[in-house]
Formats: structure tokens, sequence, C-alpha cells
């Protein structure tokens, strides 16, 4: 299959905003996200090096207003591609040019984007050479916490922050292993500004599981990591909380919706497309005729889906739910504070966060709750500017994923305002 076709697709889907004559491109691409082929016969010699600068992203009004606490906390999401993972899926980067494989040079480029944003605190995924980073980060004034995968799997997640200006207060890790849910692992991590000891935050880091089949296990990552991060927010004062990661999931799917509505009715959706990467495979949309291709599945009020007791309790923890509710009340960071749209989709999300021969889209997310909001986003990246790259990692970017990089700003309501809308909320969760 060659590039033409892949750009056919691209373009078509990718139409930057809905027209009059988009429209059918525009329920295709919200339908679908995004999929493309790896331009296989691409010269390797005509690589582009298009100019990756980011711009930040801030609020249309000033967020001068008297709400907000000059207390800022700068948080970096960022799957890293562990050196082990890039070696072993060598046909996901079979036409990057090996030397921008290279670790060592992957690292440097990684670190040197950590200076220049010089965030608070770094939510690190897929992270294999954990002492590498933290002795480069040291210097900067980072410490930091890793937390490896339980099983044969060599990569984790790490937390690296600055000690000058946060505390550490309390932390714990999740190994999903426990609850029979894979050897996925989360850390959620208690803060307090230096500065400011009255301002406390809980952040957590999340790789979920990849699988595209397996949505009720991805739902059971994230719906652990999400009451257990509502108990840790409760313990310390109905703190606000941060959530970073790689979610595996994206903004079309179920997922994205029980994470930002707080709740899925499971008997609506197939558990294999649960997480909308699959909707993301190049063979459904490419190289067939149209009508062969597979249908978009269309939401019937209907049509409903078989979930097994052992399914369900993957994803609900018990066999006789089949709605799933969350404690938290999250919104996305990205989705907040809309950006340009050449670099968002519809829901305003980015259109992609991480780009490699078998997929173009979105699974990283910066989420918070009430008692935060941001103040600036760095903007993701333009497809045409990512396509003309050939895919990631590049000449200036290490990995194949993009940073997310959100400033939040404390909301300054009163502790018993919040306290009362917590408490309305609990009141509607019992299943
Ligand atoms: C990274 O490697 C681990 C095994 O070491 C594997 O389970 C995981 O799926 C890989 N991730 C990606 C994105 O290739
Ligand atoms: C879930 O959706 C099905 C199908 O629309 C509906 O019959 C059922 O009542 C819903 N369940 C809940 C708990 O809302």
């Amino acid at each position: 299959m060659g590039w033409s076709a892949a750009s056919w697709w691209l373009s078509s889907c990718w139409a930057p905003f809905p027209t009059a004559s988009s429209l059918s491109c525009n329920f295709k691409r919200h339908s679908c996200c995004t999929a493309t082929t790896p331009p296989t016969d691409f010269p390797k010699r005509s690589f582009h090096h298009p100019d990756l600068t980011r711009p930040w992203i801030q609020p249309i009004t000033p967020s001068l207003s008297p709400s907000l606490s000059p207390s800022r906390i700068l948080v970096v999401s960022y799957n890293i591609l562990g050196d082990q993972n890039a070696s072993y899926h060598r046909d996901l980067y079979a036409h990057i040019p090996s030397h921008l494989m290279k670790w060592d040079r992957r690292k440097r480029l990684i670190c040197q984007d950590l200076r220049g944003w010089d965030a608070d605190i770094v939510c690190l995924q897929e992270v294999d050479r954990y002492d590498d980073i933290l002795s480069d980060m040291k210097k900067e004034g980072y410490i930091g916490n890793y937390k490896r995968r339980t099983g044969e799997a060599v990569d984790g997640c790490a937390m690296l922050w600055k000690e000058k200006l946060v505390r550490l207060l309390e932390g714990e890790s999740i190994e999903f292993r426990e609850f029979g849910l894979r050897d996925n692992v989360a850390q959620l991590f208690v803060f307090e500004m230096c500065k400011d000891d009255s301002r406390r935050l809980l952040v957590g880091n999340i790789h979920v599981l990849f699988n595209p089949n397996r949505g009720d296990i991805k739902l059971g990552q994230i719906r652990l990591l999400l009451e257990k991060a509502h108990a840790l927010s409760e313990k310390w004062g109905t703190i606000p909380v941060v959530l970073a990661g790689d979610f595996n999931s994206t903004p079309q799917s179920a997922i994205y919706k029980f994470l930002s509505s707080s709740e899925l009715n499971l008997t609506m959706h197939d558990k294999r497309q649960l997480s909308g990467q699959n909707r993301c495979q190049p063979a459904q949309f490419l190289g067939m005729p149209r009508l062969m291709r597979k249908p978009f599945p269309f939401k019937d009020k209907f049509v409903r889906y078989c979930w097994t007791d052992e399914e369900l309790i993957t994803a609900t923890g018990n066999s006789k739910y089949t709605k799933l509710k969350h404690p938290l009340k999250l919104y996305s960071s990205y989705a907040t504070l809309k950006g340009n749209v050449r670099t968002r989709d519809r829901r305003v999300e980015p259109l992609a966060t991480t780009y490699h021969s078998k997929f173009l889209g979105t699974v990283d997310y910066l989420w918070y709750t009430d008692g935060l909001t941001p103040t600036k986003v760095l903007d993701t990246l333009p497809v045409g500017i990512l396509r003309s790259t050939g895919g990631l990692p590049s000449k200036k970017c290490g990995s194949d994923h993009l940073a997310l990089v959100s400033e939040f700003a404390f909301v300054q309501s009163s502790r018993d305002e919040e306290q009362q809308q917590y408490t309305a909320s609990e009141e509607e969760e019992p299943k």
C-alpha cells in the first residue's frame, strides 16, 4: 500500500474543521478517529525535519480572576517510549533511521525538553532506564520515584518532582496484578507547595494496558485508579487531583466517556471497541472497496451487548453491575483550553498525541478536578506537521508520543462549598 492511499485517508479524515462540503468526512473523522499506514516505500533521504515548535495555549479570558490563587503548578505527562520497547517493536518504527532510535540520543532529547519546560511535577510512562533519566534530571533539582511493572516487562511509571517547589506528603503505587488486572502499574502521590503550605494536590500517573480487545481490563484498571485517587484525596481533605498518563483509549471511545462523564452503561458498548484503538486499524479503511469496509458501528438505543459475569467483574468489580460509575468529576486540561483548529478535534482534544506506523491518534491525557483550573497548555502538533516527520521518534522528538504539559492554578473556593458538592454527588453514588 502506497503513501498516496495513506494521504488520501489522512486528508479525507483530517479536514481541519467541519464545513458544509466536508460533513461526510467529518462523520468519518469522529467515528473512526485516525488511521494511517506507514509509507513503506517512503524514500529515506527525503525525510523532512519540520519545525516542531509547539505554542502555549492560554485562556481567552485572562486568568486574573480573583478566584485564582497565585500558586501555579506545571505538570507533564510523557510516554517516553521504553528503550526495550523501541528495539522489540521495530515494525512500528521500521521506516525511522536507526540512529534516531538510539536511547542515548532519545534520552538527550527527552531530558532537554523536560529541562525546557521546567515543570514542578513530571509523570513518565514506559520508563526502563529510570536511572539514566534521574541522574540527568537530578542536576535540575528533581527527585523521583519509580514503579516498575510486574511480570516480565522491564518498564514502568516514574514521577519526578522539584524538591525545592513541592514537598511529598504521601505516596502509594498500584500493582493491578493484585486485582487480577494484568501487570500494569500506577502511582499516586500527595504533594504540598513549599511556598504555600495550604496548597495540596494529588497527582496520579498510569500506563493503561495496551491490548485493544481488552476494554474490560482497561476499565477495571481505570476504575481502581479513580477509586484510590478519590479515597486518598478525601483522606487529605478533598484535595484537588491531577491524573496523568497514557490511557490507551481515544477521545471518541467509551472509556473516554467513562472518564469524562463519570459513568458508563456497559450494555450499550461492545467490549472489543471500548478503547477506540481498533477503529484506527488501517486495513479497515484502506485498500478495500468501499462496500467491503466494515460499517461504522451505529449507536442504536435498542442494541445491547452481552457481557459475561467474568467480564463484568473485571470491569466493574461486581457481576451484577452493568453500569460503571466513578467518584471523581474529571475535566481534561487540553479539552478545557481549546487551542488551534489544526491541532484539535471537535471535542477539542488533540488530534494526535502519538504517531508510529500503526497508529496516529490521541491516547494521552492530563485530567484534573475542581479546585484546579488549567492556565496554559503546550499545544500539540498539526497532523500535517506530524506526517511530514515520517513518524516519531524524529530528529527533534525523542519519543513516539508528544508530551502533554499543563499549568494549573488553584481555585480559591471555600472549602465548605467544595465539601457540600462532594457530599451531594456522593449521595447519587450507590449502585
Ligand atoms: C512495551 O513492552 C512491554 C513488554 O516489555 C509490552 O508488554 C508492551 O506492550 C510494550 N508496549 C508497546 C507500546 O509496545
Ligand atoms: C443501560 O442501557 C440499556 C439499553 O439501552 C437499558 O435498557 C438499561 O436500562 C440501561 N441501564 C442503566 C442502569 O441505565
